[in-house]
């Protein structure tokens, strides 16, 4: 089973966004299954590299949306975007761990951290772009 099923509900209903969320979900899947498969730490440490710089692209993206469409929270969800960039950057140098943990934990950690950028932020930017008339 997948470690993130997509719902429904995840969906913000701004297509470009919607997608490039899914794109970041298939990788925290890959990363996942790659690690219950025993993959190598270069094999896995590679998706995470892919996903660091999927996510810096979206940030960046859901950012300049922001700002040609005026959204009035702009400087509140660029600060939550530079925290999770930092959180994502800062988990894969934790050192001293056991290896299988240290996946294992940032696997979940992952998931959350996706789910949680769509329900605290862009829900919420979703809603105001459709009033916006954007698809
Ligand atoms: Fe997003
Ligand atoms: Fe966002």
């Amino acid at each position: 089973m997948p470690l993130i099923d997509w719902l429904d509900k995840y969906n913000i209903n701004i297509k470009e966004i919607d997608d490039q969320h899914k794109r970041l979900a298939e990788i925290i899947n890959k990363f996942y299954e790659s690690l219950q498969a025993n993959k190598s730490d270069k094999n896995l440490n590679k998706i995470l590299d892919d996903l660091l710089a999927e996510s810096v692209l979206h940030f960046t993206r859901e950012e300049t949306i922001m700002i040609l469409y005026k959204y009035p929270g702009y400087d509140a969800v660029k600060e939550e975007h530079d925290i999770l960039s930092n959180e994502l950057t800062n988990i894969f140098r934790r050192e001293n761990e056991n290896k299988e943990d240290k996946f294992t934990k940032i696997a979940f950690f992952l998931r959350d951290w996706l789910i949680d950028h769509i329900f605290k932020d862009d829900l919420k930017l979703g809603k105001y772009l459709k009033e916006k008339g954007v698809t």
